[in-house]
């Protein structure tokens, strides 16, 4: 991993060849999906490597030994509908976690993004959560969930994506320094309609309808 100030760059053979996976138009959804659960659960491990835990005492069938827990309740938010392809890699590495859905898509002409589910308020905050999504392209859904996250009450907030535009890493660093942001690649720039190139395409369709 490579860290610069509170952005941390996935750098390993792997996540890069399968970010070339998925890179290629001409990968199907079944290779979408699979890079897509494999690519996350790499970067939630990263950006657990500091949670706090706790000393317990266990008992193994031979004799007593000290142990640690998890200290701290954690939540995953997937950003609709391209973050939920991260949703089941991380659960394997952490199935205690509670997921929030929350439902933002970008409006193509303005590039704001709307919000169309949200059931945060219902429940307690979570300690740390971990907003997921896999494209950072203007920063505006990001910005958007982050600011939703605040408001219910959560203080530590973590952002894990896939690919990132400058201008989005940029503004989220801006609008919300205390993020730390995970991302396994930072493409070049955003083209005309805001799409990040090179990129993937469209997330949410190579996952589910491409
Ligand atoms: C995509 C992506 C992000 C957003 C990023 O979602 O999953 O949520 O765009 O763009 P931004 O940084 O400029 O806000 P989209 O709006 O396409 O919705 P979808 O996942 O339902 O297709
Ligand atoms: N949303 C996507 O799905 N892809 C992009 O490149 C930008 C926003």
């Amino acid at each position: 991993m490579k860290t610069t100030s509170h952005i941390h760059l996935l750098d390993h053979p792997l996540a890069n060849a399968f970010l070339s996976d998925i890179r290629d138009k001409h990968a199907g959804r079944a290779v979408v999906r699979q890079r897509v659960r494999v690519l996350a659960q790499m970067l939630f491990l990263e950006a657990t490597s500091n949670l706090p835990s706790r000393v317990v005492r266990v008992a193994t069938p031979l004799t007593m030994t000290c142990g640690t827990h998890i200290n701290a309740d954690l939540g995953l938010v997937p950003i609709l509908r391209a973050g939920l392809g991260m949703v089941d890699g991380i659960l394997e590495l952490w199935s205690d976690a509670r997921v929030f859905h929350l439902g933002l898509y970008r409006n193509e002409q303005t590039l704001e993004a709307i919000e169309y589910y949200n059931k945060l308020h219902h429940h307690k905050p979570v300690d740390i959560a971990f907003i997921l999504d896999p494209m950072l392209a203007t920063g505006g859904s990001a910005c958007v969930a982050a600011q939703r996250l605040k408001s219910w009450g959560v203080k530590h907030i973590k952002y894990l994506g896939l690919f990132a535009a400058p201008e989005g890493v940029k503004r989220l660093s801006t609008e919300h320094p205390d993020i730390p942001i995970y991302l396994s690649a930072l493409d070049s720039h955003l083209n005309s309609r805001s799409y990040i190139v090179p990129g993937l395409g469209d997330a949410g369709d190579r996952q589910f309808s491409g």
